[in-house]
């Protein structure tokens, strides 16, 4: 089909029926797109009361004349750069937590037949944005991407983007008001113009149908309905090129035989892969792999893997603050390599990009958790509307990438009817956006007789996979106290032990019975390793955590400093005692699998 009748058809029909084109959602794979970045310093103004919003700082506005009264400029104001935390910026801002106005300048020049969206990687953690003065919307929720169309506000030349970032805690938010990390704030992903045809390819989804090694399946959205229009797939390097039509959505299914190498943690193989129509053409690299559970079993590729993990915040080594860099990356994931890790759980929230597509080219298998931590407004239905944004943004940025197999619908939430009926929704709309990934859960509410402890929370029937959280040893009993324990699950489905720990300052010895020592910490490590080893089907493990990470609930002087010190590495990347004894006990879990 020509390309001046295949732009005829949508136009003219939505033309007819007056019917403007569907809301954008988010757009898949910036990285494949032709982008124009805004990072760099943003003028900022720190806002306690909000003034802003009633002194209309969103129009960046300066005085007429000289008896004008303009309260504010941006101009004048100090920078912070984007992206990063505003907190381990400027130190008068450590601790705060409020209103923070961002402006950025720049110039534009608008191409043919071309829309634009302003996208950002994510804001923590309310979110107001403004192009030229106008309001583009609002967005909730500090760790998820989000992009607004703002063709037709754009000016040829000079433009100024204003955004109001409120990381304020909330007693209705998700996360809710008290967590055991360091709320920092900002724009703290990238920010970036995206360029796109007047009909562009919005999202696809091209994976290894389930349960299959030999078959691909998918799909593939065009961003304008009512349409009808060709789409070609392309994956060379497997010799297919397929082409097929989309129905009157714009939506094109397709299911297609394929001989691939299967993507692994030991092979991380990825294919090039091309979805162009007439207009469009995205580009992204691809790794196939069939995940699934079969009784405690949780198979790759069919074959039972045991899942050697480390859990992790997304905080940035040596310099701290919130990581978003592939640098930063680089050094999180080349320490899980060090360890001997196959796996991590990125907790407790979505991480940046850089992390996923790197834990795709390194083999590093992904737990991928919302922010549903610790006690949440249950009964909220904004709160539950929040929760539900942020799962369907999650899955729909990273559904491509072959090292996520886990969509974690909370970490450790109290036993109750009401937060069985939202983690039930949660699982259903997981399952429904995704059917391709195993749904889990991080739970820490067990039945315990004696020695003998049981994972049965009602929230488990929902699950894939079940997540468990102990800290014998250091939040209850003694470490040797873990030698007589033994654990089971309440179903027969796959157990990960996804936390377990205790705190040390590095370079702070003493005998393995004194807290806050590295001998303390390792001689946990040695118990609980030797538990988890008498765990009847255990798939697996991630102990908590990689490294220190800040939190606002440590102020220990001289030990915590506001740092949560259960890191195996120090945040300064010092290797405690304790690395080495899980690195062992890796290496030989490896040596035995084979
Ligand atoms: C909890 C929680 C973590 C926390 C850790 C700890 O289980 O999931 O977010 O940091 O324990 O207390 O160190």
């Amino acid at each position: 089909m020509s390309a001046a009748r295949f732009l005829a058809v949508p136009f003219l029909l939505s033309v007819l029926a007056g019917a403007a084109p569907p809301p954008i959602t988010l757009i898949a794979n910036i990285p494949g797109r032709s982008t124009i970045s805004l990072n760099g310093p943003w003028h900022f103004i720190v806002d306690p009361y909000e003034t802003g919003l009633g002194e209309r700082y969103y129009e960046n506005a300066k005085p007429k004349d000289k008896s004008d009264r303009i309260e504010y400029d941006f101009d004048r104001s100090e920078t912070l750069n984007v992206p990063g935390d505003w907190n381990t910026q400027k130190q008068e801002l450590f601790f705060y937590e409020g209103p923070v106005w961002y402006q950025k300048t720049f110039s534009y020049r608008p191409r043919e037949h071309s829309r634009v969206f302003l996208y950002f990687g994510a804001a923590n953690y309310f979110t107001r944005v403004y192009l030229n003065g106008t309001k583009l919307g609002e967005h909730e929720g500090g760790f998820t991407p989000f992009n607004f169309e703002v063709t037709s506000l754009l000016r040829d030349g000079d433009n100024f983007a204003v955004a109001e970032v409120n990381n304020a805690r909330r007693a209705d938010g998700v996360p809710a008001s008290r967590t055991d990390w360091w709320n920092f704030g900002g724009i703290t992903r990238d920010v970036t113009l995206v360029e796109v045809p007047e009909v562009f390819i919005q999202d696809y989804s091209i994976q290894l149908a389930p349960g299959s090694l030999s078959e691909i399946a998918g799909w593939i959205q065009l961003s304008t309905h009512p349409i009808i229009a060709l789409v070609t797939l392309e994956i060379p390097e497997a010799g297919i090129k397929k082409t097929v039509t989309t129905d009157l959505q714009g939506r094109a299914e397709f299911r297609l035989p394929i001989a691939i190498t299967p993507w692994s943690p030991e092979n991380p193989k990825l294919y090039e892969v091309t979805v162009s129509t007439a207009l469009d053409t995205i580009r992204d690299s691809i790794g196939f792999r069939a995940i699934e559970a079969r009784g405690q079993e949780i198979l790759l590729n069919g074959k039972p893997v045991f899942l050697r993990g480390i859990s992790l915040h997304e905080e940035a080594p040596i310099r701290g603050g919130r990581a978003y860099s592939p640098e930063d990356a680089q050094t999180l994931f080349g320490w899980a390599k060090e360890l001997g890790c196959n796996f991590v759980r990125l907790a407790h929230y979505p991480h940046n990009e850089n992390e996923i597509r790197l834990a795709d080219r390194m083999g590093l298998l992904v737990w991928s958790e919302i922010p549903v931590y610790w006690d949440i407004d249950w009964k909220n239905s904004a709160t539950l509307a929040n929760a539900e944004a942020q799962l369907r943004d999650m899955i729909a940025r990273d559904h491509n990438r072959a090292s996520v197999i886990f969509w974690s619908l909370s970490n450790e939430t109290p036993v109750e009817p009401a937060r069985l009926e939202f983690l039930k929704r949660l699982a259903d709309d997981a399952r429904g956006l995704d059917s391709t990934r195993l749904i889990t859960s991080a739970l820490n509410h067990t039945q315990n007789t004696g020695t003998k402890r049981s994972l049965t929370d009602p929230v488990g029937q929902y699950l894939d996979v079940l997540g468990l959280n102990e800290y014998v040893g250091w939040y209850e009993a003694r470490p040797e106290d873990a030698d007589s324990i033994q654990w089971s699950a309440g179903y027969s489905k796959p157990l990960l032990i996804t936390e377990f720990g205790a705190d040390a300052r590095f370079g702070r010895h003493g005998d393995a019975g004194t807290r806050w020592t590295e001998e303390y910490q390792a001689n946990l490590y040695v118990h609980q390793l030797s538990m988890v080893n008498r765990i009847p089907g255990l798939a697996g493990l991630s102990p908590w955590v990689l490294m220190d990470f800040h939190s606002p609930r440590r102020p220990l002087p001289g030990i915590q400093d506001y740092f949560n010190r259960k890191g195996l590495i120090s945040n300064q990347g010092e290797r405690k005692l304790a690395f080495s004894v899980l690195q062992k006990f890796y290496r030989d879990k490896t040596a035995t699998a084979h």
